[in-house]
């Protein structure tokens, strides 16, 4: 599809915010988030993964009220979207996450806060009392993880997602052509508390506590880690970056409450499957013990149908609502969200569902033989 130029009109769609926001953002910070690892195969393979597959529409149903109400693990939503954790979002506006858990509260779906968020798990509960998730980085010091555990506990967040697929960083290839990405004052907040900033200079701090945060992650991370997670908390586990029924099914052993297939937006392992090729034999390998989320490449409401259709009970979005930040602040991701949610509903009415309920949105809108 030809991309309109769009610095002077509004978007009409996911993708044309990408535009927007490049045309705004820094090289470096454009590059940060739009980049994926090495040769970003993966990255594009999740777009054209969604693009080869083909929806069986039925016609001559009732479509005047389509209903796109649901649940994630028991919470109500009112559309199978959710904001997926991403890094550092005062890059792309000085509200960063502020910005986006107020207009995911105002959309009534939920905002999965990344570890690395820019502004901290206090702030951004106090920003706006929406729905939220914490996204757990497990450090090597299990002291610091048990207290980011038990501060989003405190603050209300309601799930935590285990990100399991960065036992080390991939190999993002842009941003070692930058050098510097983030401006000094775009840092990991959470983690101010755990440096001693005493003897650097103010100016110095924030890459002092980068510097201090990102080598930390622990790459020993195993299965043990996650009977540990969920004996220090009550709170459900999620398990994000799963791409094999193997995996999945040792998730399900493993007590994790849903997980979420997911290749880091082509992010981490270059080579890895498009996501929504390997949500299948997953949701196949759990059996309905577990629900099963995905995201990567999700720009269309006929993506998150096609989502559905292959059994997921919902899909995350990272980039897109990132884009809509950068281009206007927290009206442009209230704009993603609801450009994203009229798409669902129309896709829904043409192919005839008039409910995201398992019964109406099954295999059967998913054409085999393209
Ligand atoms: C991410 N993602 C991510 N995931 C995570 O678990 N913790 C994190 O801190 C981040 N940070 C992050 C930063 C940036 C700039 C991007 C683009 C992504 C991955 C994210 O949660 C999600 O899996 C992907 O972004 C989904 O793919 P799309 O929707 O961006 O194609």
């Amino acid at each position: 599809m030809p991309v309109r130029k769009v610095a002077d009109v509004e978007p009409v769609n996911l993708i044309e915010y990408e535009e927007l926001a490049r045309q705004k953002l820094p090289q470096p910070a454009y590059d940060f988030i739009a980049g994926g690892a090495e040769d970003e195969v993966t990255l594009a393979a999740n777009r054209a993964a969604f693009q080869r597959i083909q929806l069986r529409p039925r016609v001559l149903i009732d479509v005047s009220n389509v209903d796109l109400s649901t649940t994630v693990l028991g919470q109500p939503v009112d559309f199978p979207v959710l904001l997926a954790p991403v890094a550092l979002q005062r890059l792309a506006h000085p509200d960063g996450e502020l910005a986006v858990a107020r207009a995911a509260k105002a959309a009534a779906i939920i905002q999965v806060l990344s570890t690395m968020s820019s502004c901290t798990i206090e702030e951004v509960a106090a920003a706006a009392d929406g729905p939220k998730w914490f996204q757990l980085y497990c450090y090597r010091d299990k002291e610091v993880t048990k207290r980011l555990v038990q501060r989003a506990g405190a603050s209300g967040y309601r799930a935590l997602c285990l990100t399991v697929d960065v036992p080390r960083l991939g190999n993002r290839e842009r941003d070692l052509r930058h050098q510097r990405i983030f401006p000094p004052d775009v840092i990991p907040r959470n983690f101010v508390h755990e440096v001693d900033l005493s003897a650097i200079s103010p100016g110095d701090q924030g890459a002092a506590i980068a510097a201090w945060a990102a080598p930390l992650l622990d790459p020993s991370l195993t299965w043990r880690d996650v009977d540990w997670l969920r004996s220090i908390t009550s709170m459900p586990v999620l398990l994000k970056g799963i791409l094999t029924a193997e995996d999945a099914r040792l998730a399900v052993e493993h007590g994790a409450a849903a997980i979420v297939v997911s290749n880091h937006g082509g992010r981490q392992l270059d080579g890895a499957p498009a996501t929504i090729e390997a949500l299948p034999e997953i949701v196949a390998a759990v059996q309905g013990r577990v629900e099963v989320l995905v995201d990567g490449g999700i720009r269309r409401g006929t993506d998150v149908l096609k989502a559905l259709a292959l059994g997921a009970q919902a899909v995350l979005i990272g980039r897109p609502y990132v884009w809509g930040l950068a281009a206007e602040g927290e009206a442009g991701v209230s704009r993603v969200i609801a450009l994203l949610r009229a798409e669902l509903e129309l896709a829904m009415a043409l192919v005839g569902c008039t409910s995201t309920s398992i019964a109406e949105i099954g295999p059967g809108l998913i054409r085999r033989d393209a």
